[in-house]
């Protein structure tokens, strides 16, 4: 495994794989490593022939200064866990090498697909990981791009805007890797004391109950949205130390909010919950 911190390093290192006929996969990665980006990595290695992983916390995506000094960092245990992984290369640029004009005049912005869920509760947040993932997509030129599906509208984002810039990567978006209670693995979840971790546990718990509603009322012409996410909400705050940032059901495509669900039709709950100021988010697929 070789690591590079220069733009410049990282492009002549990939051109070299690639003028030795290799495909190339690339897991984009803020660090503090866990088991959802090994898995990203596990199917990025299967599919490609040599896999990038780049570590960079990334301070244009951050719309609160205090969650990008506390975003947690060792990048010498994330360089042992990808060394075990045999990931082929790591980009690991300094926020200088990625931003040398400091505050970057380049906006990007995916409007629609940012409207609700996260994009309306961080504004500029997408704008940010637009920024860096075309840069990445820029420097790497990979041939297919990973990314959990936990970060949902990120996918869906990133998605649109390779294929609005004519990126030739695949981007793929892999099921959300979860703890045995249930709950999604993140780099955060690092943060939570050991009570706001009970606590957590009751965010996946809250979304599979809205998908067993559902099936209880399976026979009705309709189910009103609103109401099972009450239910939801009801759920996770029934934990003293959570609260609900949004709990909306979406189309699945487009991210609009939806009031009613009608038999055999596909949706996204999704949410957002400060857990003892920890900001967590969840989503997952239902169908009436
Ligand atoms: O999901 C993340 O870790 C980040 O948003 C990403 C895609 C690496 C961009 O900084």
């Amino acid at each position: 495994m070789k690591s590079y911190q220069t733009i410049d390093d990282i492009r002549a290192a990939v051109q070299s794989a690639k003028q030795a006929g290799k495909t190339v996969g690339l897991v984009p990665t803020m660090g503090f490593l866990h088991e959802g980006h090994l898995e990203l990595i596990r199917q990025s290695k299967q599919d490609c022939d040599a896999t990038v992983v780049s570590i960079f916390v990334n301070p244009t995506q951050f719309n609160d200064a205090s969650d990008y000094q506390n975003y947690p960092v060792d990048i010498k245990r994330d360089l042992d866990l990808l060394a075990n992984e045999n990931v082929d290369l790591v980009f690991l640029p300094n926020p200088q090498e990625m931003y040398p004009e400091d505050v970057p005049e380049l906006k990007m912005s995916m409007p629609s697909l940012t409207a609700n869920l996260c994009g309306k509760f961080r504004p500029g947040h997408f704008d940010g990981v637009l920024l860096v993932v075309s840069k990445l997509f820029q420097i790497v030129s990979p041939s297919k791009a990973y990314f959990g599906l936990k970060d949902y509208q990120q996918y869906l984002v990133i998605h649109a805007m390779a294929r609005a810039l004519n990126f030739p990567v695949k981007v793929l978006g892999c099921e959300t890797i979860r703890e045995e209670d249930g709950l999604a693995m993140s780099s955060r979840n690092a943060r939570l004391s050991r009570k706001a971790r009970g606590h957590a546990a009751l965010i996946p718990r809250a979304l599979n109950l809205v998908q067993k509603t559902l099936q209880d009322r399976r026979g009705r012409r309709s189910v009103d949205c609103a109401e099972l996410c009450e239910i939801a909400w009801d759920v996770v705050e029934s934990g003293t130390l959570n609260r609900v940032e949004y709990m909306d059901i979406v189309d699945p495509n487009t991210l609009e909010i939806l009031e009613t669900l009608v038999p055999d039709q596909e949706a996204r709950i999704a949410t957002a919950v400060f857990c003892d100021g920890v900001r967590l988010i969840d989503n997952r697929s239902i169908q009436f």
